[in-house]
């Protein structure tokens, strides 16, 4: 953006003013995570997940490619046609094992990508079929709840969620157990949730994964900083800012936080100026880590009959099967 007036802003450059603002302003500072992944945000995140210290895709990459089978004959035990919601899809390069099964099967499904970035979605629509001639696909751009909300108004066939990638970890424990009390509303009896979550683990590999010597993840919170910049008329200077993550063995916390280096003043647009002291931190993710008793419990707590785990050879990760049972649940 050249210009600053909030009048030459879209609906959703206003929404991340709105929110970007009410984080600055609060005390302490924090940002929301949903906002890191414009498109330099995802390609950075696509080079945080190719690193050897992120083990997190390479845990799920391999249940999917191993596994997939037998979580496409779990949903295809109920024998009849389905959507599959993924929220988060991204580039869909671990659920297309899951979307190669299903394809294989007799049962009807429309593959609904759920992403927060447009061009994801975009890009889902056109290279999904090419790689899996007559899928079905139909991409919604938006929020995960809105956009759930809205799939079953499109169809009254029976819902499969999948939520990887431990997308789940970017909320604390209560709000976890909020969204998926929300979720579960939105669901009918039979429907089946596929979630994953990054395992406790030790808490020095856990770390590494978000305090990598190459500075992606250090650039992939700055870059936050820079599209506030890019598109909120921001004057950030980043490199006053310096990224610091730590993780938590007994709550399984893993945070992100960037400090300020020093005493120092931002304006966003013409709308804020917000005042840093020098090392204040600004609160940037949670990546939240689950004991296996926990999960059970959580999917217990939001009206979740949990079926089965799938896990990867190391048992650092888990897709968990999760089912509703008692649709009296509202
Ligand atoms: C996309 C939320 C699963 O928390 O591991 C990776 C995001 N942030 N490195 C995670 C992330 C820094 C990631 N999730």
């Amino acid at each position: 953006m050249s210009t600053n007036t909030t009048e030459n802003l879209t609906a959703v450059e206003l929404l991340f003013l709105t929110e970007t603002l009410a984080g600055l302003q609060a005390s302490p500072k924090f940002m929301q995570a949903k906002y890191f992944y414009d498109e330099r945000g995802g390609s950075i995140f696509q080079q945080i997940m190719e690193m050897e210290d992120y083990y997190l895709t390479n845990a799920e990459m391999d249940i999917f490619s191993n596994q997939a089978k037998q979580i496409a004959a779990l949903i295809m035990m109920e024998n009849t046609p389905f959507d599959l919601i993924e929220l988060g899809a991204g580039d869909a390069t671990k659920s297309i094992f899951l979307l190669k099964e299903l394809n294989k099967g007799k049962q009807k499904f429309t593959y609904l990508p759920v992403d927060i970035s447009a061009h994801v979605i975009s890009d889902l629509e056109v290279n999904l079929p090419k790689e899996l001639p007559g899928l079905d696909v139909k991409g919604l751009n938006g929020d995960y709840l809105a956009m759930l909300n809205k799939a079953t108004t499109l169809s009254k066939r029976r819902k499969v969620v999948l939520f990887m990638g431990a997308n789940i970890g970017n909320m604390n424990q209560d709000e976890a157990a909020d969204f998926l009390l929300s979720l579960r509303k939105l669901l009918s009896n039979d429907d089946m949730l596929i979630i994953g979550f990054d395992l406790k683990k030790n808490p020095k590999q856990i770390l590494a994964a978000y305090n990598d010597s190459k500075g992606i993840t250090s650039a992939f919170n700055l870059n936050l900083l820079e599209r506030i910049n890019r598109e909120l008329g921001g004057d950030f200077e980043p490199e006053n800012f310096e990224h610091y993550a730590s993780y938590d063995p007994e709550s399984g916390a893993c945070k992100s936080y960037l400090i300020s280096l020093k005493d120092q003043t931002v304006h966003i647009g013409d709308t804020a100026t917000i005042g840093f002291a020098c090392n204040e931190y600004i609160f940037m993710e949670i990546s939240q880590k689950y004991a296996l008793e926990d999960i059970k419990k959580l999917a217990s707590s939001c009206g979740f009959q949990y079926q089965t785990n799938f896990f990867d050879a190391n048992k650092y990760f888990v897709d968990a099967v999760w089912t509703v049972t008692d649709a009296s649940l509202t």
